[in-house]
């Protein structure tokens, strides 16, 4: 049994930790692509043939389950490979729904038509990429309904952060937020629709201010996947062997992860 995780990079690590401490038994392969990162400045066509290149590859090693954990990812190709290119024996699950979810208060799988919730000023923080998709808007409409969303491309921030350049990063954040805020002052929710901006939760947690609920991803993530999991066994798949795999130099790759786990790991080529 093993479970396939994707990331255009290092940043799918904040949703890798927060699985394997959820779910301990279950052997993770994690797949990061780091020769083509970043995602977030691609068109979807190219997002697309990256992704189903990986997700693949992450079959190949018995993985019957594949968390897209890049947000960029899920945005603009996880519709188009559900509807087209998945086996019918394989699931390949984007990291919004989760988010989503939360947000609307909703327990996992209900599908109950949208209605009004809380929360009704959302703000977004997200790649450019994934905020042109507009695909947090599209899932978040068929659960909830008076709810404003104004999303912020946050351009910057990923290569900083992949850069290690965290003075550089903050000062982005801050920047992002302040322009978010022009357009929406008081914001009752805000989320980090991006793997690597858990690394920058305080930073925009201060930035915004107290009363507002920042949602980071990887905790609900591992919920849910433990609770998919429960109900769908079977989509353990055959893999036995946890594995990190990379299209990157595996040597440099390792060092720079230990910025994203605090510990040592040890890719290899994908
Ligand atoms: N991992 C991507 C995401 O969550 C961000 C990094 C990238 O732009 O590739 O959107």
């Amino acid at each position: 049994m093993a479970v396939g995780i994707f990331d255009s990079g290092l940043g799918g690590l904040t949703v890798l930790d927060a699985v394997a401490k959820r779910l301990p038994d279950v052997p993770f392969v994690y797949y990061g692509d780091n020769a083509h990162a970043p995602y977030g400045v691609r068109d979807a066509d190219d997002v697309y043939e990256l992704t189903t290149a990986g997700v693949q590859r992450l079959f190949d090693a018995g993985c019957d389950l594949v968390i897209l954990a890049c947000n960029t990812a899920s945005a603009a190709a996880l519709r188009r490979m559900q509807e087209a290119w998945v086996p019918a024996d394989k699931r390949v699950l984007g990291v919004f729904v989760p988010l989503i979810e939360a947000l609307t208060e909703r327990q996992w799988g209900d599908n109950s038509p949208p209605r009004e919730v809380a929360v009704k000023h959302v703000a977004l923080f997200a790649t450019p990429a994934t905020v042109s998709s507009r695909a947090f808007q599209r899932e978040l409409a068929f659960r909830a309904i008076g709810v404003d969303v104004e999303a912020q491309p946050c351009g910057g921030v990923v290569d900083a952060i992949e850069d290690g350049d965290m003075i550089l990063a903050e000062a982005l954040v801050r920047s992002h937020v302040e322009a978010l805020q022009r357009r929406m002052p008081k914001p009752e929710a805000a989320i980090l629709g991006c793997t690597h901006y858990p690394l920058m939760e305080d930073v925009f947690q201060d930035a915004l201010g107290e009363g507002v609920a920042v949602y980071s991803q990887a905790n609900l993530v591992a919920e849910s996947l433990a609770d998919y999991l429960t109900r769908h066994p079977d989509k353990l798949g055959d893999g036995t062997e946890a594995a990190f795999l990379t299209t990157g130099d595996p040597a440099r790759v390792s060092n720079k992860a230990i910025q994203f786990l605090r510990r040592k790991i040890e890719f290899v080529k994908a």
